[in-house]
């Protein structure tokens, strides 16, 4: 029997799209152990969804004045289709809105309360009279104790970045109304980890084989001493505790969000037709559990959920937590709040999906923070995508076409130099393997590399060029060699770029993706190769410039936007006076956008579908420097509605979005609340 695994990947904030950040600390990383396990015939599910409860979705839906639900339910189909589109492939893709998840984090807590883990404990809270609700951190607003910044939050203060408490704050009132709040006594459940400290170092002393960055952070939790956590809250949307008596309040985020990865297990099995399946992953033994997450989960998936799963008693506890370390962009902290990020689907409109899971990969911050650059990206993907693997392969695959009718030279004998070139197939497959293993994927892929590396160089050493005309069965035998190392890393490096190398197993004729099935001799003489496309095209500086000045111009406007700095720049002349009726024969109309994709050959311009109530129109707009178009999609903008249909790039606008301009020239959408169709006068 294979070993048999249950992979998780950190349920993402169904409250906004991907970014790099994410894709480099959890999800790249599941995706490429899962295939690699599939590819060695691993008994393994892998699962994820949509986290869509806590203190950040309301948020969103507060600002936007929609509901929650009306929050996730736009996020999770763009969260699931971004994964698709990156080859990023669950077994199943859950959310935590779903009735299965209700009841199985409510069945969780029945559990605990049974068992008598929790403590019930009074505390004082801020309550906000006006909107008659207690207040979560995130809710609180007030004079920071250190910097005195006025607009301190109840958990952080962003300008000095203290982490608060609301009870620190100097004047601490309601963000949600700006009235006065005040300190109400409520009652919670508590789940107290002290009480599982003991056992949790115990646990903890048997992974000695983690990866260090998360048994050190470990270490400082238990250092400092755990103690109780609340795992309920006053709020309206979350999981409802399932008691009597308990109005109003719901479980704690972290305490259901760990829970959706038992929920997904169950809907996967449901889909299966099978709906008891997913006992076998979770409550039999032999299974290896696995969670990939990113550094600022590393306390949740190593301490609580352990704790809780251990109080429950029914199911396994992770084998094994490989968490990454942050990723930097260009060399500053990714921050989506001040427009230093690159969206998945912002990177995939310009490039390859492979490319981004290749570059990711090999920069991937497996121990320490790593920085993605968009020169360095150009460079790893023309210096090593195109110049290394893609011209080893195009090289040896149009050689055979052109001179060997398309077809695998037979070799008699092979000289030393043959022999090591093939003996290294089964070197690298070693070295690839036990990186996998070791959830050392920079490693993976450098050895992966090398194999290409070593393919080119044994190529230009044995110049098959100057030996077709001159000895016919040498050049033969450089074919021979060179087509064995391509069908072999056709299957090596399946897992970091499975669209590329399945296109190229096409090309070589291969009907496989098994790991046990790499050898020296997985093609025969005779076996058909097919003229093949380049694999990797480069890509041009005017190409990279032009995303990273996206990215400044991004990062600018949003600070234009926040900051009350002014430029010194003169303010553009009022226009000549008009008449009301003049303004009055612009009808204005609120939209919100459906979809939005770049303009094939223009930099400017965005190809939008926005609703305006009563139609759907297609609008151009010249705002791609400042917004991508995966930041558009749902957006609520102005609509110049009665505009003559205007021709530009060879498409059609019809009608115009409204936009203030800066004195710098920076463009930002003018929004509004209302309903689609509503009329701006
Ligand atoms: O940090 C986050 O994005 C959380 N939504 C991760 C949750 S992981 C799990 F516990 F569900
Ligand atoms: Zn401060």
């Amino acid at each position: 029997m294979s070993k048999r695994y249950l992979v998780t990947a950190a349920l993402p904030y169904a409250n906004g799209p991907l970014h790099i950040g994410h894709l480099a600390g959890a999800y790249l990383p599941a995706d490429f152990y899962v295939r690699f396990k599939r590819q060695n015939r691993a008994d393994i599910v892998f699962v994820c969804g949509s986290d869509e409860h806590g203190v950040p979705i309301t948020i969103a839906a507060d600002k936007e004045k929609i509901t929650p639900q009306d929050v996730v339910d736009r996020y999770h189909p763009l969260l699931k289709g971004s994964f698709e589109k990156l080859s990023i492939e669950f077994d199943y893709y859950g959310r935590t809105s779903s009735e299965v998840h209700k009841k199985t984090s409510q069945e969780f807590f029945l559990k605990l309360l049974e068992k008598n883990i929790f403590k019930k404990k009074k505390e004082k809270q801020l309550f906000d009279p006006a909107a008659q609700m207690f207040l979560p951190d995130r809710y609180v607003k007030g004079t920071c104790p250190v910097c005195s910044n006025p607009e301190a939050y109840g958990d952080q203060c962003e300008k000095c970045g203290t982490s608060l408490s609301p009870s620190e704050l100097i004047n601490p009132h309601s963000a949600l109304t700006g009235g006065e709040a005040e300190w109400r006594e409520t009652e919670h459940w508590f789940i107290p980890l002290g009480d599982s400290q003991p056992w949790l170092e115990k646990w903890l002393e048997h992974k000695s084989y983690w990866k260090s960055n998360v048994l050190g952070q470990c270490k400082s939790w238990l250092q400092a001493g755990l103690g109780d956590r609340a795992v309920t809250r006053d709020l309206s949307w979350g999981v409802p505790v399932p008691l009597p008596n308990a109005e109003g309040k719901v479980l704690y985020v972290w305490f259901d969000a760990p829970i959706g990865y038992i929920s997904a297990t169950k809907e996967w099995a449901i889909q299966q037709g099978n709906p008891e399946l997913w006992k076998t992953y979770w409550c039999d033994k032999d299974t290896e559990l696995i969670h990939f997450i990113g550094k600022d989960n590393i306390v949740f998936h190593c301490i609580m959920f352990p704790a809780m799963l251990h109080s429950h008693g029914d199911f396994v506890l992770p084998q094994n937590v490989p968490a990454n370390e942050f990723l930097n962009l260009e060399g500053n902290k990714l921050s989506t709040s001040r427009g230093w990020a690159v969206w998945a689907d912002e990177f995939l409109e310009y490039f390859e999906p492979d490319q981004l899971r290749y570059v990711m990969g090999s920069i991937m911050p497996e121990n320490k923070d790593a920085d993605f650059s968009w020169k360095d990206f150009q460079q790893r993907v023309n210096g090593e995508l195109a110049d290394i693997f893609g011209n080893f392969i195009f090289r040896t695959t149009s050689f055979t076409v052109r001179y060997f009718d398309g077809k695998t030279p037979a070799v008699d004998t092979l000289s030393e130099l043959s022999k090591q070139t093939l003996a290294s197939i089964l070197t690298q497959k070693e070295k690839i393997s036990d990186a996998y293993e070791r959830f050392s994927f920079k490693e993976a892929i450098s050895e992966s590399m090398q194999l290409a590396r070593i393919g080119n160089k044994y190529f230009t050493d044995r110049e098959p060029w100057k030996t077709r005309t001159t000895d016919s069965a040498s050049c033969a035998e450089t074919l021979h060699v060179s087509l064995q190392l391509c069908a072999a890393l056709s299957v090596l490096l399946d897992p970091i770029m499975p669209q590329k190398m399945k296109e190229l197993r096409s090309q070589l004729g291969i009907d496989f993706n098994d790991w046990q099935n790499v050898h020296e001799h997985m093609l025969k003489a005779g076996d058909p190769i097919a003229e093949g496309a380049i694999l990797f095209a480069k890509i041009d500086d005017e190409r990279i410039q032009a995303r990273i000045d996206v990215l400044h111009q991004k990062a600018a406007s949003f600070s234009a936007n926040t900051s009350s700095e002014h430029s010194d720049a003169p303010f553009k002349e009022q226009s000549p006076e008009i008449i009301y009726d003049d303004f009055a024969k612009v009808d204005l109309r609120v939209g919100i956008v459906l979809e939005a994709e770049p303009v094939k050959g223009s930099k400017k311009l965005l190809k939008l579908l926005v609703d305006i109530g009563y139609e759907k129109r297609t609008i151009l707009s010249g705002i791609a420097a400042y917004y991508s178009a995966q930041e558009m999609i749902g957006k609520k903008v102005v609509v110049v509605a009665n505009l003559k249909p205007r021709p530009m790039m060879g498409l059609e606008s019809h009608g115009m979005i409204l936009m203030s301009e800066n004195r710098e020239g920076k463009l930002v959408i003018v929004g509004t609340d209302n309903e689609a169709g509503s009329t701006v006068t």
